[in-house]
């Protein structure tokens, strides 16, 4: 059966998302999703959906989406594309700009996905290595085709500097993609090195600030020629309407993303003094999720028992950079009350 698949593929073990458990009563804190409900004109353009503009093919370069998207950025329609998720986006950016001979690079540890991508492709990885606190310094003559730096970073929730990010950039030959998935819950952003420079591209997604996982959208702004290739090479019809529709009306309810994110914020704060306080090491989050270290703790004994008290948290235990640090999604005021509930009852030694 072997001899029928791609070598590289055989050779690949592929992306393992974050568990989806289907029971009721989980506070699910494992994969970054938002809490709160989208805007609510998401289920007024639902109720008013004509069924059946869905018998036709949906507009495939989507362009007033792409309209309200250019608005936000103060850029030209040329300049954005849109995606399937960002994970799309990704995908397409090494599939346009990474010859076969080419490589990716990527700091680690840092999205899980981009090595995997770069797998797919069969072309070669080269990855960086972030130093213990989590900081980079590029090794001399780094050189590869397309560079993906996450900022800020995940799982890691830190964000990189836009000066650093910036000379980063200026001194790099090949595409680089800022992958900006959690930039609404940062103070400080790198849009602008994207519409100034003709070989940087940012990254968004609707997955995170505006609650909209379960649609699918991503997309990217940068210079038009790279906007264009993109378009060349992606599906006919790589969003579907709905998606199209939702998040054009999502997007325009700037207030509804605003309102969201900043109850997040409030919430990463207390759980982040909450957890210092109870001795655990907590990143300095630029993100919806905390990045901690629980002293004195078996991380994977940690995990199990909030398992057990119905909590889910992410724990990256293969890598020896991440195996002491348990990824937590903010979640309601509410559920993290619960989870800090729980890590008392564990730090306490209760069954
Ligand atoms: C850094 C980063 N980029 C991209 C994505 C994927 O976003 P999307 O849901 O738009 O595919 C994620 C999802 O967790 C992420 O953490």
């Amino acid at each position: 059966m072997n001899n029928l698949i791609r070598k590289s593929v055989q050779a690949m073990s592929g992306y393992v998302p974050g568990e989806q458990p289907k029971e009721d009563g989980i506070v699910k804190l494992n994969t970054n999703e938002n809490p709160y409900l989208p805007s609510a004109d998401v289920q007024d353009i639902l109720s008013m959906v004509d069924i059946s503009a869905l018998s036709r093919y949906p507009d495939p370069v989507c362009l007033e989406l792409r309209k309200v998207i250019a608005e936000l950025h103060g850029c030209a329609v040329e300049n954005v594309f849109v995606g399937n998720g960002s994970d799309e986006v990704l995908a397409l950016c090494i599939r346009a700009f990474v010859e076969r001979e080419g490589s990716v690079g990527y700091f680690e540890p840092s999205y899980s996905l981009y090595p995997i991508l770069t797998e797919i492709e069969d072309v070669e990885k080269k990855p960086v290595e972030l130093d213990t606190g989590f900081g980079w310094q590029m090794p001399e003559d780094y050189a590869a085709s397309l560079f993906f730096l996450t900022n800020p970073n995940a799982p890691t929730s830190l964000n990189y500097f836009k000066k650093k990010v910036e000379s980063f950039a200026n001194g790099f030959g090949g595409v680089v993609l800022i992958d900006e998935a959690y930039a609404d819950f940062s103070d400080e952003n790198c849009m602008d090195l994207a519409l100034e420079n003709d070989h940087v591209l940012v990254a968004r997604t609707l997955s995170k600030s505006y609650s909209l996982a379960g649609i699918r959208l991503g997309y990217c702004v940068g210079n038009s020629e790279l906007i264009g290739a993109l378009h060349k090479i992606k599906d006919s019809y790589n969003v579907n309407y709905l998606t199209q529709e939702i998040a054009r009306v999502a997007i325009l309810d700037q207030d509804t993303m605003k309102a969201n994110v900043q109850a997040i914020v409030e919430t990463r704060k207390l759980v982040t003094e909450k957890l210092t306080d109870l001795g655990f090491s907590v990143c300095n989050s630029q993100t919806n999720f905390l990045w901690v270290k629980p002293l004195g703790l078996r991380v994977p004994a940690l995990f199990e028992q909030l398992r057990k008290k119905n909590i889910l948290v992410r724990h990256f235990g293969n890598d020896e950079r991440t195996k002491d640090y348990l990824r937590i999604t903010i979640g309601t005021a509410p559920e993290m009350f619960k989870f800090l509930d729980a890590v008392e009852g564990v730090l306490n030694g209760d069954e």
